[in-house]
């Protein structure tokens, strides 16, 4: 007998983006040579000066439960950054450290969702929120932008999709999986809207370190008087410090809606691992050369990666203002055959694309926009020449 699961769960979307990296992976055991851009992980390790805070704290006995919402060193810590960065006043008391920002997101729709709000997500998004919000009960509004405004909600977009029902926007900027930013400005006219309707944003802001060239990031709490006390930041150690394993992520939010995720956090994991959290601590804290290291690397990457689709027939991708995504829009090249292989959208054309020439990319149904698939670059300058070789080709059909 199949023990029954529940409605809620059944109804879930697996992750794409691990799924396709799994078929990468799975390709790659079998002897393949797979030229992996379907996860959005930094290539780099962990700094030296973190990991060895890690082992420090595990050799000075800091191997217990601490506090469920994280040690009282790292909330100052994290608090203190957002201040020195962007001038806005947070406690300790305001921030949750959770295991990972996406744990995080997780913490602040249950807290703040009720079954039937409505949620206003721009697509596309990235892959987790929908599926997230839907796990309370809440309803996911999905609306469409376009990638001639660089995948941008615009406010008139904002307003015509408020109902009576709707309760928060959410924002990621820079975005995954567009990579494009939301500019001050742009942040000030939906504030706007915010405040007149009485809505909550929930702003992703993860990748706010790898930003390039002009671009300017703001946080969504600091765009307008008022802001602060209507917004969830969610943010954490993940992108910015090569940390995706250690999983940490953090909220700064208002201390009520920070003490009753605590609260909900006390329940469900308890703390963060310790260890993390001490790593994390020397992140936040410590020299901050390697994150600018990392994103001049990065930014060589993303420079790379425009020219070659820029100059390959058909493809075209927004302007990439940070994290490490490119969007690539193949819409002239779906209903096509690739060597006798028909394929009419984006998930065939990513398969495709992975069995004909070893190259994993995320298909954009995945993130709800068809007719586009996401490369990460956060992989070596060696590795995007050899996939875009094969990109090429797969596309001219040689
Ligand atoms: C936009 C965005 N938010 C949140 C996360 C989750 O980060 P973490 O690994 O800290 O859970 C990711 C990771 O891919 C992301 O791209």
């Amino acid at each position: 007998m199949a023990l029954r699961i529940s409605r809620i769960v059944e109804a879930l979307e697996p992750s794409a983006t691990m799924a396709m990296a799994a078929k990468a992976k799975q390709l790659k055991a079998s002897g393949k040579t797979v030229y992996d851009f379907s996860l959005g992980e930094p290539d780099f390790n962990t700094p030296e000066h973190i990991c060895q805070a890690a082992i420090d704290a595990m050799q000075a006995g800091h191997t217990h439960y601490t506090a469920a919402n994280g040690i009282p060193e790292l909330r100052e810590a994290i608090a203190r950054q957002f201040k020195d960065t962007h001038g806005l006043t947070y406690g300790a008391n305001d921030v949750v450290v959770s295991n990972g920002a996406k744990h995080s997101l997780h913490n602040v729709f249950t807290t703040l969702c009720n079954p039937g709000d409505e949620v206003i997500i721009p697509a596309p998004y990235w892959v987790s929120y929908a599926e997230l919000v839907k796990l309370t009960g809440a309803v996911p509004v999905i609306i469409e932008t376009e990638q001639a405004n660089d995948f941008r909600l615009t406010p008139e977009q904002f307003k015509k999709a408020i109902t009576p029902k709707t309760t928060m926007l959410l924002v990621c900027s820079p975005s995954n999986p567009t990579g494009s930013m939301y500019s001050p400005a742009d942040l000030a006219a939906l504030a706007d809207i915010v405040l007149e309707r009485n809505l909550t944003v929930v702003s992703d802001e993860i990748y706010e370190r790898l930003v390039y060239g002009k671009h300017k990031f703001a946080t969504f709490a600091g765009v307008r008087p008022g802001m602060q006390e209507r917004t969830i930041i969610v943010n954490g150690a993940s992108k910015a410090y090569a940390m995706t394993g250690w999983r940490i992520g953090w909220t700064l939010s208002p201390t009520n809606i920070a003490k009753a995720m605590s609260d909900l956090q006390s329940q469900e994991t308890s703390n963060p691992s310790s260890v993390s959290q001490y790593a994390a601590l020397a992140a936040v804290t410590g020299p901050q050369q390697c994150v600018d290291d990392m994103l001049v690397e990065f930014a060589k990457r993303r420079e790379f990666v425009r020219e070659r689709i820029a100059s390959i027939p058909g493809l075209s991708c927004p302007e990439m203002g940070g994290a490490f995504y490119a969007f690539i829009n193949i819409k002239e090249h779906l209903g096509r055959e690739y060597a006798g292989v028909r394929v009419d959208n984006s998930a065939q054309w990513c398969l495709t694309l992975l069995e004909q020439q070893n190259v994993a990319a995320v298909m954009g149904s995945a993130f709800g926009a068809e007719g586009y698939a996401r490369i990460s670059f956060a992989t070596s300058m060696d590795i995007l020449k050899a996939g875009f070789d094969r990109i090429e080709a797969f596309i001219s059909g040689k």
